[in-house]
């Protein structure tokens, strides 16, 4: 009998119940408590001596994680001059960024210690971050292989902070795996851990003028970096204001042919209907709505529960959420950690204010750090929701039987499409409910958040995103030159 094998593994990660494993791993990491990490742009050519900025933990104030030196108006013209794309052959290219990802998992320990001081990742979020990051390097390697199509050239990576390691390596691998050149723009929030990972690109062997890094802001380095007519292409993952804005600067200033591979927001929806296992549904309701403290573009933000099974089923969530612990994401214990800055806090605790007595059920946050508690808020639909308010806040719904396609309106006409959850166990539902919505990633009883690279591609419909998913096998090709046009003759 032939035993199906598939030809690449992803990353093996880390095991946190196997207590040897975990040890070791949290004893490495915490050699690096107290570390002061420092970020500066990584050009091919000289960056003068600028200011530096310090960054502090969101989960600790006092801790001082970091010294930044952003990128100057300068230093993005001597990259964009010095910007190349990597002539080295598919199949060398392939190679060094495999062996990115095996530095990447050799250097876990500081990038985890990183990744919860600078992002407040939690250590299993860190775990899956890093394994993200290690498979995208792995996949885009394999695709590279079977390419035949030169690379476009110029490629300008935008990240957001929600997965500064994970995302930020995914688009520089895929437009690395294509041959290009790459100007990497690490969000603001997140410059250290771009750094190292852009380190440990260069040491397996991305040559410096191959892959520059570029921290700061929007106006400075984001905006001059997206309209250049040197550059032949964006990737970019953060808000569908940003890409809009990023569209219109690319029309203006680029070739008409340079693509805007995105990925933005969503409002993301789950229907429980009363046939669904209650004590499922509810864990994965609190992973898909808190894990992360809500900041991902996959979580869930409306939950629409069948009318019948409502009363019980909100005291059994509320019951769960009662059990998460708030607090500083070093430690295993902490479920939720902080969201990522002032900013943030600020304006999810004035979206809270406003909502008032709709406030069903809210937790008490630590006083110390940049915390919003998981909460609850009531709303008669999706269309009540204005905007995509990205922390641990969860919009809660019903629906009666006779208003599903109702629902199924409401949530297509939002215009996003990201993920979708659903916990039914009449198996016709499931068909005719994902018939009807325009989605990227659709689950069924099971959490809305975490797709796994190459199995579970991930990438969002309509103002959710351009396409094509990220870890799906559509991804390298489109950062290479589109098949010429048979003409005639
Ligand atoms: N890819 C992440 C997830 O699936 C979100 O960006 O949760």
């Amino acid at each position: 009998t032939e035993i199906f094998r598939p030809e690449r593994e992803n990353s093996r990660g880390w095991d946190l119940a196997h207590r040897p494993e975990l040890d070791a791993l949290e004893t490495a990491r915490d050699g690096y408590r107290d570390t002061v990490f420092t970020a500066a742009p990584l050009i091919a050519g000289d960056t003068p001596p600028g200011p530096e900025v310090q960054t502090t933990n969101p989960a600790l104030p006092s801790d001082t994680v970091g010294r930044v030196r952003n990128a100057s108006a300068d230093d993005v013209q001597t990259a964009l001059a010095a910007a190349t794309p990597w002539t080295a052959s598919p199949s060398e290219r392939a190679a060094v960024l495999k062996r990115a990802a095996a530095l990447y998992e050799d250097h876990h320990a500081r990038l985890f210690a990183i990744l919860a001081r600078e992002a407040g990742k939690s250590l299993p979020d860190a775990v899956g971050e890093l394994r993200e990051a290690a498979d995208f390097l792995l996949y885009y390697a394999e695709q590279a292989e079977g390419l035949t199509r030169p690379p476009r050239g110029i490629f300008t990576c935008i990240s957001p902070w929600n997965f500064p390691l994970a995302i930020f390596t995914g688009q520089i691998a895929g437009a690395l795996a294509a041959g290009n050149g790459v100007l990497a723009k690490p969000a603001e929030q997140t410059p250290l851990i771009g750094h190292a990972a852009i380190e440990l690109l260069h040491e397996a062997g991305v040559p410096r003028e191959v892959l520059q890094f570029l921290p700061g802001d929007g106006p400075t380095v984001g905006a001059a970096l997206t309209s250049d007519p040197r550059v032949d292409g964006v990737a970019f993952t953060g808000s569908t204001e940003t890409a809009q804005a990023i569209r219109r600067a690319m029309a203006d200033h680029l070739s008409p042919d340079a693509p805007l591979i995105a990925e933005t927001g969503g409002i993301n929806a789950m229907i429980v209907d009363s046939t669904a296992l209650p004590e499922q549904a509810v864990r994965d309701i609190v992973a898909s709505a808190f894990q992360s403290a809500g900041q991902r573009c996959s979580a869930l933000r409306c939950l629409y529960v069948q009318e019948d099974i409502a009363p019980a089923f909100r005291k059994m969530l509320f019951g769960a959420m009662d059990e998460l612990r708030m607090g500083d994401p070093w430690h295993l214990s902490t479920d939720v950690g902080p969201v990522i800055d002032a900013e943030a806090r600020d304006g999810i605790a004035d979206y809270l204010a406003a909502a008032g007595g709709r406030v069903l059920h809210g937790l008490t946050a630590p006083q110390d750090g940049l915390f919003i508690a998981p909460s609850v808020v009531e709303v008669g639909g999706i269309r009540d929701i204005e905007r995509e308010v990205f922390g641990p806040v969860l919009h809660l719904a019903t629906f009666r039987p006779n208003q599903l396609d109702q629902v199924l309106a409401d949530i297509r006409e939002t215009g996003f499409g990201l993920t979708f959850g659903l916990h039914t166990r009449i198996d016709d539902r499931v068909q005719y409910v994902t018939e009807r919505l325009a989605v990227g990633n659709a689950y069924v009883n099971r959490n809305q958040i975490g797709a796994i690279v190459a199995s579970q591609p991930f990438g969002g419909e309509g103002l959710s995103g351009t396409g094509p998913k990220a870890g799906g096998p559509e991804y390298v090709a489109r950062f290479t030159q589109p098949e010429p046009v048979a003409t005639a003759s």
